[in-house]
């Protein structure tokens, strides 16, 4: 089966709203520039194979080969009154956690070996793990009405397809596993795990998810530096800020920013 984005391979695999109208292109600057300000309702989806001008966090590039990962961009308009906009990371990262873990299930139902030791994590506020790496990222550009969520998943890159310049390791669901990974399938999965779990959050904010936030917490115990913080993380706020405890004893809670591992 060919590993396609297009809309005949991704439009019967959807299953809620999320994802329509879907607008894909084999290549784009940002998926991110497709959706903003374009007036699209919420749940618009726009896909590429290859972007020109990929943007990560803090200013930095996303550079992919063209075709092994997924590139997207989800259209949220939460409402005046919905919980605070930087739990979204979290949302988002719970569900593309989510959605990674259940395609390297897969292969164990399967009959496959390969799911040991490949546990996904989410590292705080919103990379993707996978066996420690960095397997997906996510983008939050927020105006005063609407938020596109950008979302880029390592896929099929072989391990020297991927990008050496990262801060953290990076890993592809190929690379982790030795298997392909069907884009369309991941697609259509990681757009239902987000809707419900951004519907569960604009219901009751983000208490639901703070059960699986825990489990994938790929920070707890860990040394690490957070800004001009630095101690071991211990866990995450109910109101979804970074908790780190300082050799002083003391508990910090930390709203944004970049977290480095110590080693
Ligand atoms: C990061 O970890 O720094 C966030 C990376 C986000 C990349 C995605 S790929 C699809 C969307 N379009 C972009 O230009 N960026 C996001």
């Amino acid at each position: 089966m060919p590993d396609s984005l297009e809309p005949r391979a991704v439009a019967p695999l959807l299953r809620g709203r999320f994802g329509r109208p879907y607008l894909f292109r084999p290549t784009c600057r940002s998926t991110q520039e497709l959706l903003r300000g374009a007036g699209l309702p919420e749940g618009a989806v726009a896909a590429a194979d290859h972007q020109t001008a990929g943007r990560g966090r803090e200013g930095r590039a996303w550079h992919d080969v063209a075709g092994r990962s997924l590139l997207l961009s989800v259209l949220l308009r939460p409402p005046t009154g919905s919980p605070p906009l930087p739990q979204l990371s979290l949302v988002a990262a719970i569900a593309v956690a989510d959605a990674v873990a259940g395609a390297i299930e897969g292969l164990a139902t399967a009959g496959e070996t390969a799911k040991r030791r490949l546990e996904t994590a989410v590292k705080w506020p919103n990379d993707v793990l996978v066996a420690g790496k960095k397997a997906a990222g996510i983008l939050l550009e927020a105006t005063s009405d609407e938020v596109v969520c950008g979302i880029g998943v390592n896929v099929n890159q072989t391990p020297s397809e991927l990008p050496q310049e990262t801060r953290a390791a990076p890993t592809s669901l190929r690379a982790a596993t030795g298997r392909t990974h069907l884009r369309a399938a991941l697609l259509a999965d990681l757009l239902a795990r987000l809707e419900d779990r951004y519907e569960t959050w604009l219901r009751e904010g983000l208490a639901p998810l703070l059960p699986a936030l825990e489990r994938q917490d790929a920070l707890r115990g860990r040394r690490l530096r957070a800004g001009d913080v630095y101690g071991t993380g211990a866990g995450i706020a109910p109101d979804g800020r970074l908790l780190v405890r300082t050799p002083s004893g003391q508990v910090a809670a930390v709203e944004s920013g970049e977290v480095t591992l110590e080693p």
